[in-house]
């Protein structure tokens, strides 16, 4: 009988001091995890690092996929900071997350496909286009997504997650089998309209940006929930 063990992430870069002091603070104020959710993306927003937060040849990315950088586990375990880098096309499972998570881009534009659980399948239900500067964070449930470097350069950015992933491993509860692809229209958001169907989000976007082109694909029957394996990057 063989078995296998999960590898723990470890701390491999730095975080400016300031920036992880106001994580600290708005994440000691308490409350529910929206209400943290939206006290850490005031926290990032103007505080946000540049990309050379990581060494070039962390931003350099990888070709298997996007590369997760762990700057800082707090003593306490009630928070993680990763850096993510992403070559072009590069993308995540689509997922949703054990606790809030709030996510700053560095550089490049990262694109997001937030899906609703029907049951029996998953229905996208909101895109969005995060540009660099942009800071945005939500709290599960309801935090089905995916997300993809559709720019042509690297795309850098920051992610803080309300657990220890040092201890837990992955900040993600569920990755989802691949979804049926989209068979209607699913509006852009830059940032989330009010009253559309997205995440509880808060949103900060500085500059403006210009949206990827919508991709919209023909018709696939059903596609479940399946998988219950998480993916040790995120
Ligand atoms: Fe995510």
């Amino acid at each position: 009988m063989s078995s296998s063990a999960v590898e723990l992430p470890r701390v491999t870069g730095t975080c400016p001091p300031l920036l992880t002091a106001a994580v600290r603070r708005a994440v000691r104020a308490g409350g529910s995890w929206q209400q943290t959710a939206d006290r850490v993306v005031e926290a990032l927003r103007g505080r946000l690092p540049g990309p050379g937060i990581l060494s070039a040849e962390q931003l350099a990315g990888g070709p298997d996929g996007y590369r997760t950088h762990l700057v800082h586990a707090e003593p306490d375990g009630s928070f993680s900071i990763v850096v993510m880098v992403w070559r072009p096309g590069q993308r995540t499972p689509v997922h949703d997350h054990l606790t809030w998570c709030v996510t700053g881009v560095l550089q490049g534009t990262e694109y997001e496909l937030v899906y609703a659980n029907r049951g029996d399948h998953l229905e996208p239900v909101a895109r969005n286009a995060n540009p660099a500067g942009t800071v945005s964070g939500f709290a599960p449930p309801g935090d089905i997504h995916e997300v993809t470097n559709t720019g042509d350069g690297i795309a850098v950015s920051m992610h803080v997650y309300g657990t220890d992933i040092t201890r837990v491993a992955s900040s993600v509860r569920r990755v989802y089998a691949p979804p049926a692809p989209l068979t209607h229209p699913v509006p852009l958001q830059t940032p989330p309209a009010l009253g559309a169907p997205t995440l509880a989000r808060t949103t900060d976007i500085s500059p403006a940006t210009a949206p990827p082109p919508a991709t919209i694909h023909p018709a696939r029957p059903t596609a479940s929930p399946s998988s219950l394996a998480r993916n040790p990057r995120t």
